[in-house]
């Protein structure tokens, strides 16, 4: 199947690589908002336009998407957009990650190099599980999610929609993490977080509530993530 990846900056990059490593698509290129990079080239593949193209791919037989964007509820809202489309959301999992053979996976899901993914776990649409993370038995991971990498995810963790463990973080048994909620690099969490809350630390701490926000159609934004960027070309 011919596939593009919607974010060419450094997730995109990622999944590129993941998905040349796995075989399992042709890529046709990118996506992205950035015009700058239109019919540019990242790591050798052009960046085609942005997503006004879907229907125009399609018809050209472009029949998958991915979208390889950060920023969780802006990954689920692009997400949203590739299904309308009617294009298949496919999912990026790199050939030396480890499943159980009882993992549940939803679709435009991303894992990465080297993640452990226990028995029973289920992995809804648009989580990443990032490079070397672990997911133990009968953990579930919300839609958008992220796990970052080295995180490590003790059984039965529920990790809510959007939320985003930070790098190298450790959650032990049983417990939520919150919808939106951001756990801080390293931090060892010891207690349910509640959600659109930030915690860190050892034991992690609640330092910040975060009230949501959907994604913000429309408007420009600072950030060099890349996934703002797209924001405004389907407005
Ligand atoms: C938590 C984080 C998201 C910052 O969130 P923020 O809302 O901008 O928070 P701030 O930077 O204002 O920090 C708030 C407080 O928490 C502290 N803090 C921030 N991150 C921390 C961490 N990981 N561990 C311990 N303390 C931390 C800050 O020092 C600050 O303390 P102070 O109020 O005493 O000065 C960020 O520090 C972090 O850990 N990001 C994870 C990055 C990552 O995993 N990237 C991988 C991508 S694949």
């Amino acid at each position: 199947m011919d596939v593009v990846i919607i974010g060419a900056g450094g997730h995109g990059r990622v999944v590129l690589d993941i998905l040349l490593t796995s075989k399992h698509y042709h890529v046709k290129g990118f996506l992205d908002g950035n015009k700058a990079l239109h019919g540019q080239y990242v790591d050798g593949y052009p960046v085609l336009g942005d997503v006004t193209l879907l229907n125009e791919l399609r018809s050209r037989g472009i029949s998958g998407a991915i979208v390889a964007i950060g920023d969780n509820p802006t990954r689920k809202f692009y997400a949203s957009v590739v299904g309308n489309h009617g294009i298949e959301l496919v999912n990026a999992i790199h050939p030396t990650a480890a499943l159980s053979h009882t993992v549940e996976i939803g679709s435009n899901v991303v894992i990465a190099a080297g993640a452990m993914v226990c028995p029973h776990v289920k992995v809804s649409d648009s989580a990443i599980l990032n490079t070397g993370c672990i997911v133990e038995h009968e953990c579930t991971v919300g839609q958008a999610a992220h796990i970052c990498p080295g995180t490590k995810l003790a059984g039965h963790v529920t990790v809510g929609p959007a939320a985003f463990v930070g790098i190298g973080a450790v959650v032990i048994q049983g417990l939520t993490i919150g919808q939106g909620a951001v756990v801080g690099a390293g931090s060892v969490v010891l207690r349910d977080v509640p959600p659109f809350t930030t915690c860190v630390g050892q034991p992690a701490r609640v330092v910040k509530y975060r009230p949501p926000a959907g994604p913000a159609v429309g408007q420009t934004s600072a950030s060099s993530t890349g996934q703002q960027r797209l924001i405004g070309t389907t407005a």
